[in-house]
């Protein structure tokens, strides 16, 4: 890694700098583009799945930025589609992963979503294999409510480092979180910025302006002004790169944070999950 400040949180052995750039929906050159330039400004920490469709863009923007690749902290996520979380299949995507990232191993490996298909009995040690491989330095789920994550423990004989799931000022993960910090496994925050809602928020925007910052930054540095986690905002514009990254730097009182936190309701999701999303903790 870089030693560039940015502020690292660690769980098991991993080293996790807290700003990642989310990707989906980052296609074709604009996602070479925004992963070159992320990387070239300081960006530490680039997010993507096999279900996102741009591995090889990614992979592109990594080559094309030049930056080495123990330099930045690389996620991928495998699906359960077509039964992949099957331990042979699930390593053979994973395998596809690396190539179309064109890379010798990420640093994060998740298994995307829970998959009632495919016990964890079989998925956790095909993932627990993976890293002693070196194809993965790290593990980790996302979408997991408490019961799968430690249903996934008894399998596990590295440590599960993060779990990846919706998180922004307007969803309660009080549970989840609590239980999480317990087990020394990161909540990630995708959907950070609650895909755009956050800017429309008063309360929000309000914090923003007295700190002459975006309401994005408002929302980013809230998540972040908890130690126990990650936040991987997605953007394919360049011109809002730097404004994410500048978010680990703004920090709010106690009284701006109680505020933001107040806007959650419980169970309040904002994001459309799948049909085949678990029952959420709350
Ligand atoms: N594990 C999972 O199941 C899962 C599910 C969803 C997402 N994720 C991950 O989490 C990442 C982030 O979540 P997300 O993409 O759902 O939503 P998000 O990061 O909350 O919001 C992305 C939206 O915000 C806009 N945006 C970003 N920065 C901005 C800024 N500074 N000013 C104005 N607009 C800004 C983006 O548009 P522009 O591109 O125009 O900037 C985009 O429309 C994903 O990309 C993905 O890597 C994982």
């Amino acid at each position: 890694m870089r030693t560039k400040n940015y502020n690292i949180r660690t769980a098991g052995q991993a080293n996790i700098p807290v700003l990642g750039l989310g990707t989906w929906q980052s296609t074709g050159q604009d996602c070479v583009d925004v992963v070159k330039k992320a990387l070239e400004m300081g960006y530490e920490h680039i997010d993507t799945a096999q279900a996102y469709g741009n591995e090889k863009e990614v992979g592109e923007g990594i080559k094309q930025s030049g930056v080495a690749r123990d330099k930045f902290f690389l996620t991928t996520k495998i699906f359960p589609d077509d039964m992949k979380f099957e331990p042979e299949k699930l390593k053979a995507a994973a395998k596809k992963s690396l190539k179309d990232l064109d890379v010798e191993y990420v640093d994060l490996l998740l298994l995307h979503w829970p998959d009632d298909r495919v016990p964890l009995s079989e998925t956790i040690p095909a993932l627990c294999e993976l890293q002693k491989q070196g194809l993965t330095r790290h593990i980790g789920v996302s979408n997991f409510n408490i019961d799968h994550i430690i249903e996934a423990k008894k399998y596990a004989d590295v440590p599960i480092v993060v779990n990846q799931v919706e998180f922004h000022p307007f969803i309660k993960q009080d549970t989840l979180q609590a239980f999480l910090n317990n087990h020394h496994i990161l909540l990630e925050a995708y959907s950070p910025l609650a895909r755009g809602d956050v800017f429309d928020n008063d309360i929000i925007k309000e914090i923003a302006d007295k700190h002459n910052v975006t309401p994005a930054q408002i929302s980013l540095a809230w998540i972040l002004s908890d130690k126990h986690r990650v936040a991987i905002p997605k953007t394919s514009n360049p011109d809002h790169l730097q404004g994410n990254l500048d978010a680990v730097g703004v920090e709010l009182s106690a009284e701006e944070l109680e505020k933001i936190g107040s806007l959650a309701s419980s169970n309040g999701r904002k994001i459309e999950h799948p049909d085949y999303s678990p029952e959420w903790d709350d």
